[in-house]
């Protein structure tokens, strides 16, 4: 079959891009989805069971750093457009271990941007390269109402926002340097089913089902602005679309929280659905030592998107919530696989059994 387009969707066994690929397989029955992922722990094909069958989809595991096999990749499937998502993602785990995000994020990327170039040069016409990034770019803001917008100068603090914040940088100089047709859109903390159990979300929820302590980093005051992954996709969708080639897009819910008080709302959500009595796991919360760093206060100003666009979050926090902690309880088969055998024993060794 001819498709309308040819789509490569990086680290689509991921949280986030196993939704994203999702809604591109069954919106798009015309265009071909190439996932290509390269399985870390994070990846897992069990999130994308739904859509492994579907004649429009195709999964290739690759390395991003393996420039090769991305020149071959993008020949062989005459790739048109590309959404870049697959990345070292874990704050924590980057701190431990910088170098395999500078590998990934940095080299990963302009790996796949030089592939780009050379697969398109001379034809750039049609052609997009969608990179996604985060808000840690930018740094951290103070607890005074201020937002980050498309403006705010990068101001990166840890391994991994400064390892984004260079393949951002790659990104941008592709367009300016060889005129390539790239976007970069930067999303506050997504949630959802899917995630992988080491981020506060699916981490607590796992360890209030099992009576297990929750470890809050330093007094629990930092703020993280919160969107469910599924709006953080249909963004996506519309900026691949419908986004002005070269510019940036601020993905956000307007949805601020300090840690302390969402984790009360993760006990509270986590023992009514278990049918507890009510403040049965308050106990489990331990304040521990804060992370080295610890950004203080995430905030994303994204109505540049909805002025432009048209874009709003679809779903009100509660209501997210609530999804969010029913997924997980429905799904503990999916919670034991990706923190069992082999994985588990790697995991213990870098972070110990919490
Ligand atoms: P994730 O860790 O759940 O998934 C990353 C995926 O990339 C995994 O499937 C992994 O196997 C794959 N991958 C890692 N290294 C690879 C490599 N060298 N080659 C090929 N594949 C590789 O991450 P996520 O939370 O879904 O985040 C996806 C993207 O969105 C990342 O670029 C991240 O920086 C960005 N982002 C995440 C959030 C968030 O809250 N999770 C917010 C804003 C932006
Ligand atoms: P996380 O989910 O790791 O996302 P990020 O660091 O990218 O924002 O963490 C969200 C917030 O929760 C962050 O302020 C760190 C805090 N946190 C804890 O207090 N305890 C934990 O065990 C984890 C994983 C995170």
């Amino acid at each position: 079959m001819d498709y309308k387009r040819n789509i490569l969707i990086t680290g689509g066994a991921g949280f986030i891009g196993s939704h994203v690929v999702r809604l591109f397989v069954k919106k798009y029955p015309d265009y071909r989805i190439v996932n290509l992922d390269k399985l870390t722990y994070a990846g897992n094909l069990a999130n994308l069971q739904d859509v492994e069958h579907a004649p429009n989809y195709v999964f290739e595991r690759a390395d991003i750093c393996d420039y090769p096999r991305m020149q071959a990749i993008l020949r062989q499937y005459a790739i048109d457009g590309i959404i870049h998502l697959a990345a070292e993602s874990h704050v924590d785990r980057s701190i431990k271990d910088p170098f395999t995000f500078a590998k990934t994020n940095v080299l990963g990327t302009l790996t796949l941007l030089q592939a780009a170039k050379e697969a398109w040069e001379g034809a750039f016409e049609g052609k997009l390269f969608y990179h996604i990034s985060t808000d840690e770019v930018y740094g951290a803001l103070q607890f005074d109402g201020t937002l980050f917008t498309e403006e705010t100068k990068y101001a990166p603090h840890s391994p991994y926002s400064a390892s984004k914040a260079s393949s951002d940088h790659f990104v941008r100089a592709f367009h300016d340097t060889y005129g390539m047709p790239t976007l970069v859109t930067n999303c506050s903390n997504n949630y959802g089913p899917y995630q992988f159990p080491e981020k506060l979300i699916p981490l607590f929820i796992n360890n209030i089902r099992h009576n297990k302590p929750l470890p809050v980093y330093g007094k629990g005051e930092n703020v993280r602005d919160w969107l469910y992954v599924e709006d953080h996709a249909r963004a996506i969708d519309l900026i691949f679309h419908r986004g002005r080639v070269a510019d940036t897009y601020n993905i956000g819910g307007f949805n601020e929280w300090r840690n302390i008080d969402l984790i009360k709302v993760l006990i509270k959500t986590v023992d009514r659905l278990l049918g507890r009595p009510e403040g049965a796991s308050d106990h489990l919360i331990t304040y521990v030592t804060d992370r080295q760093g610890h950004d203080l206060r995430y905030a994303i100003d994204s109505r540049k998107l909805q002025r432009e666009l048209g874009w709003e979050p679809s779903l009100q926090f509660e209501e997210g919530i609530e999804r969010t902690v029913r997924w997980y309880l429905d799904n503990q088969p999916w919670l034991d696989q990706v923190t069992s055998g082999a994985y588990q024993q790697y995991y213990e060794k870098m972070y110990g059994n919490r």
